[in-house]
């Protein structure tokens, strides 16, 4: 992996209070961050903003001279299409003042005082998609210039473009990114024993990671529930197969068109009870029956907001049993050829304790 972008990302830190800023600024070094930028002054932070575009807005509203929120109008004005992402912290906590904020275009809020880490997990989780959508405007921009560049050096963009994107869905649900590790790694060995060459099992490695991309745009109300969904918040959730799609199509490359197809087919079953498509047995792309079993199997076995990781034992038992029926047969049979290694895998990418 290259050197972490994200450390590099520049952030502002807008608060009137100096003991704020020192908090702020210290944190944030921290944790690896090297461009800050404290502001205290909140009518400075539109030069500033002019001069220097940061990557991302840490921002007080109760502030004199001009409060947060005219320093969110202040930057609307400039309709940049790429204003980064605002987070509010505020002591403030009601209803109109965050309604206020988030037409203003805050992302996020956070209430003072705050959880350390809980500040840092957003932070974080607001560059990933901010440094996401910049790679992938940049790498349009790029293509166009560089159509005859060595497709090595391409490969390596899309790489960090689909690896980001992999890790800034999983950083919703599943904040340490090792379910994409486990379940890649399990994807690509069950196309490597089902025949696939060591391209095409490269190129699941790297597209099965987004599997689940589309769950950027399912509200955390329903992610995070911790209880069962109802059948219109599941609904609402099985979208993520097509949103995922949607984002991934158009591309010419073959990392991404895999990764299209694997987003859209991973949840679609054997006897075509599954979504999006309800599509039947061969019917279903080969990709997406591979990455069904390595992502179900690494589902059950890890815990989620909704629910206890199983042992090992029950989640191959209920692989077994839904051989024929959610998973395609072939695809169980490979599976449990190679369940040693798989369960190697598994246990090499563990969860920290
Ligand atoms: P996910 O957590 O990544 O789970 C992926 C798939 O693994 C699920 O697809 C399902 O086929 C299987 N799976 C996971 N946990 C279990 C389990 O406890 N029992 C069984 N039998 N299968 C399990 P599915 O069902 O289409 O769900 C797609 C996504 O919807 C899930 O991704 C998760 O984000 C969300 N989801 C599903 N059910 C619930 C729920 O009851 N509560 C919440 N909060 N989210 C849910
Ligand atoms: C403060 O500025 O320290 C408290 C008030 C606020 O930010 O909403
Ligand atoms: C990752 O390393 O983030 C996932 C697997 C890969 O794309 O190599
Ligand atoms: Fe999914
Ligand atoms: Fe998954």
């Amino acid at each position: 992996m290259t050197p972490d972008l994200i450390e590099r990302s520049s952030i502002f830190i807008v608060d009137d209070e100096q003991a704020n800023l020192r908090l702020l600024n210290k944190l944030l070094a921290r944790q690896g961050y090297h461009h800050l930028v404290p502001i205290q002054d909140s009518r400075e932070v539109l030069a500033r903003y002019q001069a220097q575009r940061p990557d991302l807005i840490l921002l007080d509203i109760s502030m004199p001279h001009l409060d947060g929120y005219q320093v969110m109008a202040q930057l609307n004005a400039l309709n940049d299409p790429f204003m980064p992402p605002i987070i509010v912290i505020t002591a403030e906590y009601s209803r109109e003042q965050i309604l206020k904020a988030l037409t203003l275009g805050a992302r996020d809020l956070i209430g003072k005082p705050f959880d350390h880490n809980e500040l840092l997990m957003r932070v974080r989780n607001l560059l990933d998609v901010q440094l996401a959508q910049r790679l992938l405007h940049d790498q349009k921009a790029v293509l166009e210039d560089m159509v005859r560049m060595r497709t090595e050096d391409l490969k390596q963009t899309r790489l960090q473009v689909v690896r980001r994107l992999g890790r800034v869905a999983e950083y919703r649900d599943n904040e340490t990114g090792l379910h994409i590790v486990r379940m890649s790694q399990v994807s690509a060995l069950l196309a490597r024993s089902m025949g696939w060459s060591a391209d095409q099992c490269e190129l699941m490695l790297h597209a099965s990671p987004m599997h689940d991309i589309g769950k950027i745009g399912i509200r955390d109300e329903i992610l995070l529930k911790p209880g069962k969904l109802t059948v219109s918040e599941f609904n609402i959730m099985k979208t993520h197969a097509s949103i995922g799609a949607d984002m991934l199509a158009g591309d010419d490359s073959e990392l991404l068109q895999l990764a299209h197809t694997i987003a859209l087919s991973h949840h679609e079953k054997w006897d075509g009870s599954g979504y999006p498509g309800g599509l039947i047995g061969q019917a279903i792309p080969m990709a997406g029956r591979i990455v069904a079993v390595a992502d179900v199997f690494d589902a059950l076995t890890s815990s989620r907001p909704y629910k206890e990781a199983w042992p090992v034992d029950k989640a191959v038992a209920y692989i077994t049993e839904n051989s024929g029926k959610h998973f395609d047969p072939d695809v169980v049979v490979h599976f449990l050829r190679h369940l040693p290694e798989i369960i190697a895998i598994v246990e090499f990418h563990a969860e920290p304790a």
